[in-house]
């Protein structure tokens, strides 16, 4: 890695193209998401590496609930069985593992899985990965609202605010999405405020350490001002 880079405190990935990917092959659309998840499980540990302290991630929206049972099924049991495989890997790594994302609905299975990952990797010091699942931007916020309701609170300025949402974060510096969406899809809305978006058209099964690489050098050139004047 070039030592001339500005590295991000927080990075955020919007992982899309998993699909696409695997019907270009002439793949069922379940195996671009095998080949997905198993990116994101290198690519987190080389991000990390790289000095990034927190790595949020979109592994699955609440809108995602849209497709089919079969698409959400089989997510579903890659998330379950993708966690517990890759416990190991992220204590090894010492990576702490967190969720966002409303977990009421989920499989019991599946909350059971993403609450031992948490426990298990509790102690990692290297960096966090956020795994955004089950998420919504609007919903974070609406959840946010109704807490800060029950707790009686009145009034509230930002960094108040920020305490309610699901996990304490900093904000996002860089953004990336890749297979080439220009969208947001309902991204962490709040966090993304002055974040700098950087748009691959590489699916992400092919988002690799060199992709990545090509995002920080972009990231280095921006000239972040939030709403100062330029240097
Ligand atoms: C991203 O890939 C993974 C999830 C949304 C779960 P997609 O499944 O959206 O892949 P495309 O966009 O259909 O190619
Ligand atoms: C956004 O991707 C959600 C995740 C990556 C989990 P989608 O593929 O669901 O987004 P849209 O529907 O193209 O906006
Ligand atoms: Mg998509």
């Amino acid at each position: 890695m070039n030592r001339e880079l500005k590295i991000p405190n927080h990075v955020a990935i919007i992982l899309d193209g998993n699909g696409r990917w695997a019907t270009e092959r002439g793949l069922k659309r379940s195996k671009g998401h095998d080949a997905g998840f198993k990116n994101l499980k290198t690519l987190s540990d080389y991000i990390l590496t790289c000095g990034v302290k927190i790595l949020s991630v979109f592994a699955f929206s609440t809108e995602n609930f849209k497709r089919s049972k079969e698409e959400v099924d089989y997510l579903m049991n890659l998330f379950v069985t993708g966690f517990k495989k890759e416990r190991n890997y992220f204590v090894e790594r010492n990576i702490k593992v967190i969720f966002s994302g409303r977990k009421v609905n989920l499989r019991k299975d599946v909350v059971k899985a993403m609450n031992e990952l948490e426990k298990i990797t509790k102690d990692g010091t290297k960096g966090i990965l956020n795994i955004c699942l089950n998420y919504g931007g609007q919903s974070e916020i609406v959840d946010a609202v109704n807490n800060i309701i029950l707790d009686g609170v009145k009034e509230v300025d930002e960094e108040t605010f920020s305490k309610y949402l699901y996990q304490e974060l900093p904000p996002i510096d860089l953004m990336i999405r890749t297979s080439g969406e220009l969208r947001i899809s309902n991204f962490m809305l709040w966090q993304l405020a002055y974040a700098e978006l950087y748009f691959s058209n590489t699916y992400f099964p092919d988002f690799d350490e060199k992709e990545f690489d090509k995002a920080l050098v972009e990231y280095t050139k921006r000239d972040r001002r939030f709403g100062g004047i330029k240097k």
